[in-house]
């Protein structure tokens, strides 16, 4: 039977309701920096299952295992590089998740059967309140149905999971917008698997050693090694078709004229507005604008109904390949270069 689902506020007692039905191996929409998560005890074999059926996630993609104490790293991981503990002091609580080679404390459902489990410290309050209260590590996927857009605000768990999980906690919107960037080690070298907020550039910083992942930017088959199982999957698509423009704005701009027809919109920078005189969105000027508006637009174009959108190529560095990556895995890597 159809039930409601809950939508908490973010005051103490509300965030103890929702610590009660984690203890009582339930689910709840979780608010972090980067997008809103489906919470659920990562050590608990019988929780964990539950969000995969709430969200029809594929059993094969691993789940990120959240904590609220640096301290607590070693009590999910072992094996732990000197690189990992200097990025963790540097860069949590915050948008970055580590996969490490898991204890035995998490259960193979959590890590999808992998003997490696990533690993994060979220910065948002509230996600740090509900782990702690809950006492144990989260497990959270974004708490999106597969396949759809991530959701940046509880509305949008909303619309993707009433009926499906009993609670959401509102932390309001999200700061980040963009998922966490997800890195693994060779040795003492940074695999970027994932970008996010936390970017290449910040690691180079840090490290000459870094690897930029072929899957980031490029549709990986079968026959080659997939180090992140989510890479294989179509990711953050709205209904309508996405493709990616990448031109300067007055070729844009012509090219969208003459490809004009019921439905068809532009997704375009704010200062560019009035170069485009046909229906548009737009996502800020900045890439941190875009990361924090790109899923609630690709949302929005659901909701006006758009067919085919093209998008204004944003730039590809800094969380600029962030935004630019999820484009891309929303457009099914179809870019046109003008
Ligand atoms: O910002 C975030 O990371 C959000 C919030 C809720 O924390 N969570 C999130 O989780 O984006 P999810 O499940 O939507 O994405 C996790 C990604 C997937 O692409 C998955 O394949 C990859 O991380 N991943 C998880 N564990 C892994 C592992 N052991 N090895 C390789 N990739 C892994
Ligand atoms: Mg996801």
């Amino acid at each position: 039977m159809e039930f409601k689902t809950k939508i908490l506020t973010d005051n103490q007692s509300d965030i103890k309701y929702a610590a009660e039905l984690i203890k009582s191996d339930e689910i709840v929409g979780m608010p972090t920096e980067t997008v809103y998560g489906l919470a659920a005890d990562a050590t608990n074999v019988d929780a964990v299952k539950k969000i995969f059926i709430a969200k029809g996630r594929p059993q094969d993609n691993p789940l990120i295992v959240h904590i609220c104490d640096i301290n607590d790293l070693g009590i999910y991981v072992h094996d732990i590089p000197d690189i990992a503990i200097k990025l963790a002091e540097k860069f949590w609580p915050g948008p970055l998740t580590m996969i490490l080679p898991k204890n035995d404390i998490i259960p193979n459902e959590t890590s999808a059967g992998l003997d490696t489990v990533g690993i994060r410290f979220p910065s948002h309050i509230v996600a740090q309140k509900l782990i702690r209260e809950s006492g144990t590590a989260l497990a959270a996927p974004s708490a999106n149905l597969s396949g759809s857009p991530s959701p940046t605000t509880a509305m949008h768990v909303f619309d993707d999971m009433n009926g499906r999980i009993p609670a959401i906690l509102d932390g309001g919107k999200c700061s980040v917008g963009v998922e966490s960037t997800v890195i693994s080690f060779e040795n003492e070298t940074i695999r970027v698997l994932r970008p996010g907020y936390i970017s290449v550039e910040d690691f180079k910083k840090i490290t000459p050693n870094v690897i930029t992942d072929k899957g980031i930017l490029n549709r990986v088959d079968n026959s080659e090694i997939i180090r992140s199982p989510g890479m294989k999957y179509k990711h953050y698509s709205p209904k309508a078709n996405v493709i990616i423009v990448d031109a300067d704005i007055d070729a844009f701009s012509s090219y969208i004229k003459n490809h004009m027809g019921d439905g068809v919109y532009g997704l375009v920078f704010d200062n560019d507005k009035e170069k485009c005189p046909f229906p548009c969105l737009t996502f800020g000027n900045s890439s941190e604008e875009h990361a924090k508006q790109i899923f609630d637009k690709l949302r929005e174009f659901d909701k006006i109904g758009a067919k085919t959108v093209y998008a204004h190529s944003p730039r590809k560095d800094g969380v600029g390949l962030a935004v630019y990556n999820r484009l891309l895995r929303a457009a099914g890597f179809e870019v046109i270069v003008l």
